[in-house]
Order: structure tokens, then sequence, then C-alpha cells
């Protein structure tokens, strides 16, 4: 794929991280179109919604319709949710399984170049850190489970008829536009919005529990890379900054930049929780040229300066 001037369909590209990548590959100079059921996502978190077609990526139809001359596909829509795929299974399986073997067919169908499909660090389970891509994969939930059947259809979609795969393991992104509003959200988007709102923040467990949080900016730029780079076909990256910061920590960086958020609770640990996760950084930087920009206390202090409309 030339580097300029394609046309990408986005699935997904109404919710969070679709935004960010929506505007990052339109500023590229490539043609977007968006897919999205709106089940999460916001027709007002996209730049101009005059891109998108409300639907689901199940529909061949639908898929039929938008795929004739699209180049690449970045394949994000899916239930993003630890505990509600562990409360949801059917619901998670069939967004998360069924929806990306549709996409993949329908990319088989009309001769679309490359998918770059979006996996998760929670394909590793309780893998020891830093996590590398070699490491077994032993998922603790449905949706790594899910995650990790999506990378071996996208593998075998390679094998057996050609596609172009690339699939990025997502370590924990956050930034604008994540949405605060469900118990489901990304940590530090409660978080957040909690100190913004003067309410508690509840931590589940004692909040030692780590992850490596990386901004939606960076990894809508991994998205690009990963759709032009030439020559990665096949390739499955870690997507994170290889640092590890505990959630205890998150909460009481908040408190130092905004001292009048209340003091943090406690609750139970949740179930299907990974303990540790932090990313080995160099697959993304060798293969894509890629590694992360922006500093968390930077990424953080904006989250909590910003609306969640910003
Ligand atoms: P999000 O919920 O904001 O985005 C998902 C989008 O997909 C939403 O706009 C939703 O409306 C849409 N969608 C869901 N099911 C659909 C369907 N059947 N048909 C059409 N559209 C559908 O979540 P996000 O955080 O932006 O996640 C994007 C992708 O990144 C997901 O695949 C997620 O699993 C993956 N991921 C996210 C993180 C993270 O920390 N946020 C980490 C690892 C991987
Ligand atoms: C997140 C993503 C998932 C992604 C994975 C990759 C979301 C909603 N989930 O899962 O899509 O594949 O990263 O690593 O974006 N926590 C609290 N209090 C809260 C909420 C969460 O203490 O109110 C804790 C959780 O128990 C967990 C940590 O914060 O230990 C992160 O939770 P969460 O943001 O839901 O992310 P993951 O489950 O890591």
């Amino acid at each position: 794929m030339a580097v300029v001037g394609k046309r990408i369909l986005v699935t997904g590209g109404a919710g969070f991280i679709g935004s960010h990548s929506v505007a990052c590959l339109q500023d590229a100079g490539h043609e977007v179109l968006v897919l999205d059921d709106l089940s999460t996502g916001h027709r007002t978190n996209l730049p101009d919604d005059r891109v998108l077609t409300v639907g689901d990526i199940r529909d061949a139809a639908l898929l039929d319709a938008l795929l004739p001359g699209v180049d690449g596909i970045l394949h994000l829509a899916a239930l993003v949710s630890v505990p509600r795929s562990i409360e949801a299974p059917r619901e998670s399986l069939s967004r998360n399984v069924d929806g990306t073997l549709s996409v993949l067919e329908g990319a088989r169908r009309h001769g679309v170049d490359r998918v770059v499909i979006a996996s998760s660090a929670a394909v590793y389970g309780a893998a020891t850190p830093p996590i590398a891509e070699h490491l077994p994969i032993a998922p603790l939930s449905p949706y790594g489970l899910e995650k990790a059947t999506c990378e071996a259809y996208a593998r075998l979609y390679g094998e057996l008829h050609g596609l172009e795969t690339v699939c990025l393991r997502y370590f924990n992104v956050y930034g604008p536009r994540q949405d605060p509003a469900s118990p489901y959200s990304g940590v530090l988007s409660i978080l957040a919005d909690r100190a913004r709102s003067g309410r508690p923040f509840t931590i589940h467990g004692n909040g030692l529990q780590t992850r490596d949080f990386v901004h939606a900016a960076d990894v809508a730029e991994a998205n690009l890379k990963a759709l032009v780079t030439p020559g990665i076909a096949g390739l499955v990256a870690n997507i994170g900054t290889g640092r590890q910061t505990s959630v205890a920590a998150m909460a009481h960086l908040v408190r130092k930049l905004l001292p009048s958020a209340p003091a943090p609770e406690h609750g139970p640990v949740r179930s299907g929780d990974i303990p540790d996760s932090w990313a080995a950084t160099e697959a993304a930087r060798a293969c894509l040229g890629w590694q992360a920009q922006i500093p968390l206390e930077a990424g953080l202090e904006d989250l909590l300066m910003r609306s969640r409309a910003a």
C-alpha cells in the first residue's frame, strides 16, 4: 500500500480509539469511512460525521456496500470490557469473534490489501512483565480468549487467502473521549471523571495491580503505521510504553494534580483482573518504527483539565 491517498474503513471509528485514529488517518491524507453501531461510540466523537455509516460489522450486506474500493481496514469495533465479557460471554463472543470473522470475510470477498486488528494485552493473562510477544497465550477472561481467537483467525486468513493482517496488542489506552459513564469503562476515564466531579473513586483490591497506560493519540499513530508500513504482513506487536504504574499510584497522582479530589475507597478484587502488565516494546519499534511519545503525567494532566466532549 502506498503511504497516502488510500481509502480506509475504520470499524468502531466513533469509539474512543477510533475517533483518534480517524483524525490521524485523515491528517495523513487518507480517505476514511467509518462503520459503527454506536453501541458505545458517539457520533459527536467524529470530527465530521458524514464519514459515518451506522450499522453492525456482522451485517455482511452492509460490508458489501461499503468495501468496494477500500484498500485497508482498521478493525476496532468490539465489546471492550473484561468484566462485561464475564457477565455476558455470548454477546462478547458474538461482537468480538463473529464480528472479526465477518470483517475478515468481507476483506477476502472484496480484495482488501490489509486488515489491522485491535488485539489486547489481555491475551497474555498473568504473564510476568515485561511482556514480550513470544510469551504463551493464557487469557484469564472471555475477552482475552476472544482477542486470541481473532488473532488466530487473522493468521489463518493470511495463510489460506493471502490476506495481509497485522494484530496490535494494545495495553491500557487512555485519553480524551474515553467514555467514563459505565463501571466497565477504562480506569483512568473513571478516575478523572470522579476527581473532577468530587466523587470518590473505588480501587478494586489493594491497588497494587499495575498497568501500562498508553495515550490514544500514540495508539492512533501505531494504527496508521500498521496500515501503511510495507512488508509487515503477519506481524503481531505490543503497543505500550514499557512503563509500569499501579492503580493506587494513579489515584495518588490525580490527587496531587487536583487536590480537591476525594481520597479513594477500596472495594473487592475484580474477577478476571490480571495482576501486572507492562509491555516489551522492541517489536513495535523495530517493525513499525513506532514508540509512545506522550508521558503519562502530561497525558493525565491534560485529561483532568478537559471535559469529556473535548
Ligand atoms: P470503544 O467502546 O470506545 O470503541 C468500540 C467501538 O465499536 C464503539 O464505537 C462501538 O459503538 C463499536 N461497536 C461495538 N460493536 C460493534 C458492532 N458489532 N458493529 C459496529 N460497531 C460496533 O472502545 P475502545 O477503547 O476505543 O476500543 C477499540 C478497540 O481497541 C477494541 O477492539 C478494544 O478491544 C481494543 N482495545 C482497547 C483497549 C483500551 O484500553 N481501551 C486496550 C486493548 C484493546
Ligand atoms: C483494559 C481495556 C481492555 C484492554 C486491556 C489491555 C477498557 C475498559 N478495558 O482492560 O479493553 O484489552 O486493558 O490491557 O478499556 N479499576 C479500579 N477501579 C475502577 C476501574 C478499574 O480499581 O473503577 C482497576 C481494575 O480492577 C484493573 C485496572 O483498574 O485492575 C484497569 O482496569 P480497566 O481500565 O477496566 O482495564 P483492564 O481490565 O486492564
